[in-house]
């Protein structure tokens, strides 16, 4: 597989995809996972500041499931998945690339992160996000926004978990059973 800056060629993708250029529903991607998370976390550095986290994150993904959407040969977006048994399932990272923001490519992945999580057995989908901390960062209330939005609820605030400048909020989405 030939992987250039920004674009991937569909050999890294699960299933069997269309020609159609319009945006599918997210699929399981197996292959270059670190690399496809590395590559849209260092495009949106008004979010993702810290390139020590970015590599974490990158390194982590590669044994974690990972779902993706696709436009054209790009993945626009990614979720990457981090199970706490029984009963919890964690989104680690979500990130959409920015020209492809308010299109409808975090909601999808979040539909495929729920279904992955129900049939995990989960009942609880939840998520960590940085909290507000009293500073002017319209990107994060973005964020706080999606996950507020998608019907998440802000569960606690932990102020020392990762770092005292960077208070941990933790939201929860309880996953209604589906008979
Ligand atoms: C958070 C993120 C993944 C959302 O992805 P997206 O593809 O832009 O989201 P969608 O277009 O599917 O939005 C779905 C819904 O979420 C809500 N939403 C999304 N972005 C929002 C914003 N900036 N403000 C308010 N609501 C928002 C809306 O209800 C939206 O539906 P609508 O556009 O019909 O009103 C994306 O903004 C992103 O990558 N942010 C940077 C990285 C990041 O913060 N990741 C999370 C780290 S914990």
């Amino acid at each position: 597989m030939t992987i250039q800056a920004t674009r991937y060629d569909r050999g890294g993708l699960a299933s069997s995809m269309t020609d159609d250029p319009q945006m599918q529903d997210a699929i399981e991607i197996t292959e270059n996972k670190g690399a496809i998370c590395r590559d849209i976390m260092s495009e949106l550095s008004d979010w993702f500041t810290e390139p020590d986290v970015i590599e974490a994150c990158a390194q982590a993904i590669e044994s974690l499931p990972m779902f993706g959407c696709v436009s054209g040969n790009s993945v626009a977006g990614f979720v990457a998945m981090q199970s706490h048994p029984p009963d919890a399932m964690e989104i680690l990272v979500i990130a959409t690339r920015r020209e492809h923001h308010r299109s409808g490519v975090g909601k999808r992945l979040l539909t495929a992160a729920e279904r992955f999580a129900r049939a995990s057995g989960c009942r609880l989908l939840t998520v960590k996000t940085l909290a507000p901390r009293g500073k002017d960062e319209p990107q994060y209330d973005a964020t706080r926004a999606f996950y507020d939005r998608n019907g998440f609820i802000r569960a606690e605030i932990f102020p020392t978990l990762w770092h005292e400048d960077h208070p941990c909020l933790f939201f929860v989405k309880p996953l209604e059973a589906v008979n």
